[in-house]
C-alpha cells in the first residue's frame, strides 16, 4: 500500500526584490505517495525550481510546512536548523540539476564517493565499492577514473544521478535534468529514472518545462504563476482548476488558439495523446483547442 512520503501544507514563498515582494509560490498543497514518479510541468518562471527548493529545504519558505516521512521518520523540513537539514537531506533526498554540477577536478568515482564520505564515517574501501556499484547501475563503470570533462553531457548527468543515489536516499528530486540534453540522451536518463522507480522503489519528483514529457510520469502536475493548476494521475485528472474555470465560463469556451494566450493544461484521453489544450489569460479560461 502506498503512503504519503512528501506533504506540502499551504506552502508559500515570497521573494523580496527591488520592485517589491514577489509571490513565487502561493499556498501550495500537495501529497506525494511513496513510489510515484511525479512530474511538475510549467513554463519558465512558473515556480518549479522554487517548489523543489522548498521540498528539499535548500531554501526557506515564507509560510506553510513541508513534511517528509521516510523509514518511520517524520520531519518538518523547515523546522530543522541548517546543519541538521543538510545531514537529513544527505540521507533522504538526492538532488539532480540541469547543469550536472559535478566537481571538475575529481574523477567520476571521486564525485560519488565524496557525499558518501561526508555523510558517513570515512570508510574508503566501502565507499569506493558503493560508488562503483552505482557507476555500474548507470552503465559508466569503465569511465570511473576519467574527469567529467572527458565524458558527454548525457554521461555526466548519469554520474550526477549516481551521485544523488550515493547514500541510498528514498527520494530523488530533479530540476530539469534533461533540459540540456538531446532527445535520445534525455530518453536514456528517463529510462534510468523509470528503473529507479519500478525496480528500486524510489520516489522521484522531477520538474520540467517540457510538456512533451507528461505521458512519461506516473502522475503529473501543472504549475502556473506559483500555483498548481492541474493534477493528472496516469492521464486521469485528479483535479483541474482550469476545467473548473472552464465549466463556470462554458459559453466562453471556443475552439482555436490564441498565440498570446498562456498554455494551461492538456486534457488527456485514455491514450497518452492529449485531445484538448486549455489556455488561460489573466487567470480566466481563454480558449480550448481540440484535436
Ligand atoms: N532569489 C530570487 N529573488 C527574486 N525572485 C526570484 C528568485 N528566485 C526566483 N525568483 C522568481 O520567482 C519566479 C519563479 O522562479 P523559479 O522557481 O526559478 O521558476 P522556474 O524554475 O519555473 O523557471 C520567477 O519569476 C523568478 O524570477
Ligand atoms: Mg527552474
Amino acid at each position: 500500500m502506498s503512503s504519503t512520503i512528501i506533504e506540502l501544507n499551504n506552502v508559500a514563498k515570497t521573494y523580496s526584490t527591488a520592485a517589491g515582494e514577489f509571490a513565487a509560490l502561493k499556498e501550495v498543497n500537495l501529497k506525494v505517495d511513496s513510489g510515484e514518479f511525479l512530474g511538475v510541468v510549467g513554463k519558465s518562471g512558473a515556480g518549479k525550481s522554487t517548489l523543489l527548493n522548498m521540498i528539499n529545504g535548500v531554501d526557506q519558505l515564507t509560510s506553510g510546512e513541508v513534511i517528509v516521512r521516510t523509514n518511520n521518520d517524520s520531519v518538518s523540513v523547515h523546522e530543522m536548523d541548517e546543519n541538521a537539514r543538510a545531514h537529513w537531506r544527505g540521507r533522504t533526498m538526492g538532488v539532480v540539476y540541469q547543469s550536472f554540477q559535478l566537481l571538475p577536478m575529481l574523477t567520476l568515482i571521486e564525485n560519488i564517493t565524496l557525499p558518501i564520505d561526508l555523510a558517513d564515517n570515512f570508510r574508503p574501501r566501502e565507499s569506493k565499492e558503493r560508488a562503483m556499484q552505482l557507476l555500474r547501475l548507470v552503465e559508466l563503470e569503465e569511465h570511473a577514473y576519467k574527469l567529467p570533462a572527458f565524458i558527454s553531457g548525457g554521461q555526466q548527468q548519469r554520474v550526477a544521478i549516481a551521485r544523488a543515489l550515493a547514500n541510498d536516499p528514498p527520494i530523488l528530486v530533479a530540476d530539469e535534468p534533461t533540459g540540456s540534453l538531446d532527445s535520445v540522451t534525455a530518453d536514456h536518463i528517463f529510462e534510468v529514472f523509470e528503473h529507479l522507480v519500478t525496480d528500486q522503489g524510489k520516489t522521484i519528483v522531477m520538474v520540467t518545462h517540457d510538456t512533451g514529457l507528461i505521458s512519461r510520469f506516473s502522475r503529473s502536475l501543472t504549475i502556473s504563476d506559483g500555483e498548481l493548476v492541474s493534477d493528472m494521475d496516469s492521464n486521469t485528472p485528479r483535479f483541474d482548476k482550469t476545467m473548473m474555470r472552464s465549466e463556470a465560463a462554458s459559453n466562453q469556451t471556443s475552439s482555436g488558439s490564441c498565440p498570446s494566450s498562456r498554455f494551461c493544461a492538456r486534457i488527456h484521453d485514455r491514450t497518452t495523446r492529449p485531445h484538448q489544450t486549455i489556455y488561460q489569460r489573466g487567470g480566466c479560461l481563454y480558449g480550448a483547442q481540440r484535436y
